[in-house]
């Protein structure tokens, strides 16, 4: 974990000072600091301070001669990125996604599976502003970990929560945010439900919450890996530092598929998404053809739809993969299927899509309690199935068998029933 890479971003607050213990502390374990202050954080903190800890003059200005692409190279340099001090007008305007100066384009175009922390300091009415706390709620689904502030006396004598976390603090956040594991792979999960448009305001689409992908992302990036969450834009984010992505359409996520497996080596993909076994084959409105997605259909309108089926794209994962190895990861939802109904799927399965996991479900067990989500996790070539009750057990032993697959002398603790 010494030897990261870390982009450290001030902002202008009084506890810019403070944030320099931090600075210092991360250079003498061993890190490699670059800093980068906004211009309001130059009133607080000269660049020779700065120069003087990390050895590199601070950047500042998006269009300085000579260093205009230096966001991008930062960006990608950074194993992590963390916004300390971070004030109430850079939390509001990182999470408009504004980038008017280096520090907000470094935080759009930083590569969004490596950890973003983010240390408040501020006064407290403008810690609790809804305005403040919006952003934070944003930020924290797209991913940043926020490093609480602590309550007490601020710079500017008012009590309350804003004052900004102890250098000590600080310095533990950022190296467990580095902690990863040595085995740490590289995962993509898909997530939710494909939506085909039918006009502009309808859609034909299936009940997938997306809440397993969430889960699944969330604990995997939890785990060390590194996770890109490809999900339906109805569904939910992960929470945790993975990059984000959606879809909407059938073709929306065969084509992100075909792009991200074909550009990274990814170690494993974890079908969730619900994808529509059916597309708009045709639309016809008072007898007349219609072009589907188009303009809204006036109610009362004699509307006939002809479905057509939809390619299975966990059928072809592997073939559009860089990485040879791929481990694919599938779901299988049955509908009220006998135990032997259900194998058999999962086995045409095996064999139709050559994956090495399905995780089956069956519809007539779900919704008996929030968060229950009655799974097995079926091995190729394994007959022993593992049971999970819910969906946070459902990622730990998913975790494990991904574990397995990957370095078979791995010592399992899951029950598995034969
Ligand atoms: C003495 C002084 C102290 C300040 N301290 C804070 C602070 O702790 N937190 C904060 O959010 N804003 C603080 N501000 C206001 C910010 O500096 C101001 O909103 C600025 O526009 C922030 O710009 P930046 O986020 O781009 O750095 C302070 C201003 C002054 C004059």
């Amino acid at each position: 974990m010494s030897g990261s890479n870390i982009l450290f971003v001030l902002t202008g607050s009084i506890a810019a000072a403070k944030a320099c213990a931090v600075v210092s502390a991360l250079v003498q374990r061993g890190h490699r600091v670059r800093t980068v202050i906004t211009a309001a954080g130059l009133q607080f903190v000269g660049p020779a301070t700065l120069e003087g800890l990390t050895g590199e003059a601070p950047q500042t200005d998006l269009f300085a001669p000579g260093t205009a692409l230096d966001h991008i190279e930062l960006a990608r340099w950074a194993d992590l990125t963390v916004v300390c001090p971070a004030t109430a007008h850079s939390i509001n305007r990182f999470a408009a996604g504004l980038a008017d100066d280096l520090a907000g384009a470094l935080l759009l175009a930083r590569e969004r599976d490596r950890p973003l922390l983010i240390v408040p300091a501020m006064n407290p009415a403008m810690w609790s502003h809804p305005a403040t706390q919006a952003a934070v709620t944003r930020l924290r689904e797209w991913g940043a970990r926020f490093v609480a502030p602590g309550a007490g006396r601020t710079a500017c004598g008012e009590v309350g929560e804003g004052r900004m976390a102890e250098p000590e603090e600080i310095v533990a956040v950022i190296e467990s945010a580095l902690a990863r594991p040595v085995n740490a792979r590289r995962i993509l999960v898909t997530s939710g439900a494909t939506a085909e448009l039918l006009d502009g305001v309808r859609v034909l689409t299936n009940t997938s919450t997306g809440r397993t992908g969430a889960e699944l992302a969330r604990h995997f990036a939890a785990a060390g890996h590194q996770v890109t969450l490809l999900r339906a834009a109805s569904a939910p984010a992960a929470g945790a530092p993975v990059a984000d992505e959606t879809f909407v359409s059938f073709e929306d996520l065969d084509r992100a598929l075909t792009r991200l497996l074909g550009a990274a080596d990814f170690d494993a993909v974890v079908h969730a998404a619900a994808v529509g076994d059916f597309g708009i084959g045709s639309l016809w409105v008072d007898g007349v053809e219609w072009p589907p997605g188009g303009a809204k259909l006036d109610s009362g309108r004699n509307v006939l739809l002809e479905l057509r089926p939809q390619p299975k794209l966990v059928d072809t994962l592997r073939e559009r993969s860089r990485n040879p190895a791929l481990t694919v990861v599938a779901f299988k939802l049955t509908d009220g299927a006998t135990a032997p109904a259900a194998q058999a799927a999962v086995d045409t399965l095996f064999k139709r899509a050559r994956v090495d996991v399905v995780v089956h479900n069956d519809n007539a067990q779900r919704g008996a309690a929030p968060g229950q989500f009655p799974a097995t996790i079926h091995r190729r070539g394994d007959s022993a199935v593992i049971a999970c009750a819910d969906r946070a057990e459902l990622a730990a032993r998913l975790t494990e068998v991904l574990e397995l697959i990957a370095n078979p002398s791995t010592p399992s603790s899951h029950a598995a029933l034969p």
